[in-house]
């Protein structure tokens, strides 16, 4: 019953994805209303569908740890709507590879540019993001065991957050507006670790 009141406030499940799929692309839009069509314009689109994108992906992944040592009513809310904030970030960062695609087809050829190994690693970014994205709906995640599941949505998580922190550590050395994100990603991957040296060395002292 408690759980049913607290969904009648705030912003749950997919009415969360609603409005920040939907803020995002009016944000987007004006971009392009107030830059023009162009490659500035989108490469601006780039870098914002990014910012966005990680910090969505750095809740939904360390939601469980924050909740883990926090527990208060924010970061239950963060646990019980995990699923739908990671739909969010998959659904913003493949608006990310839509402005690459119109980035690559009307400006600068972005893909034919970038080096083999970038186009591998985030490549194989969008490859585990498209995977955990379907097997969010039961239609798709009930051809996996709950472990197979698991497994997927950690290793999956891992490169991704590798992924962001190769590309903010990079520009955060000659940029210092990157510091903070750099800093959220470390938060996130520091949680993640220390819940799991807790869990199975420090019997879960905290
Ligand atoms: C093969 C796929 C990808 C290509 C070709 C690509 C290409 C690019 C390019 C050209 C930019 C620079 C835009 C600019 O500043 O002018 C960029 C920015 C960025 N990309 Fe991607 N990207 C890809 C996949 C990914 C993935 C999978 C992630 C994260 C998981 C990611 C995260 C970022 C970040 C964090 C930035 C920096 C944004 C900023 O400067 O604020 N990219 N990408």
């Amino acid at each position: 019953m408690e759980a049913v009141n607290q969904q009648n406030k705030g912003l749950w499940g997919w009415r969360f994805v609603q409005v920040v799929v939907g803020l995002s692309l009016l944000y987007f839009a004006q971009l392009y209303y107030f830059g023009g069509f162009d490659e500035t314009t989108t490469r601006q689109a780039i870098r914002m569908s990014a910012r966005i994108a990680v910090v969505l992906f750095s809740f939904a992944f360390m939601a469980s740890s924050l909740q883990y040592f926090f527990k208060n009513v924010f970061t239950w809310w963060l646990r019980m709507n995990r699923k739908y904030i990671g739909i969010s970030f998959a659904i913003i960062h493949l608006i990310h590879l839509c402005f690459l695609l119109i980035l690559q087809t009307n400006f600068h050829p972005v893909f034919n540019k970038a080096k083999t190994i970038s186009l591998i690693g985030g490549g194989m970014a969008y490859i585990f993001l498209v995977l955990m994205l379907l097997t969010s709906f039961s239609a798709f995640s009930k051809y996996l065991s709950k472990k197979q599941w698991t497994i997927l949505h950690t290793v999956g998580g891992y490169w991704i957050w590798y992924i962001f922190i190769r590309s903010y550590v990079k520009r955060a050395t000659t940029e210092s507006e990157y510091i903070p994100l750099v800093v959220l990603l470390v938060v996130v991957i520091g949680l993640r670790l220390v819940r799991v040296v807790n869990n199975k060395y420090w019997n879960n002292k905290f």
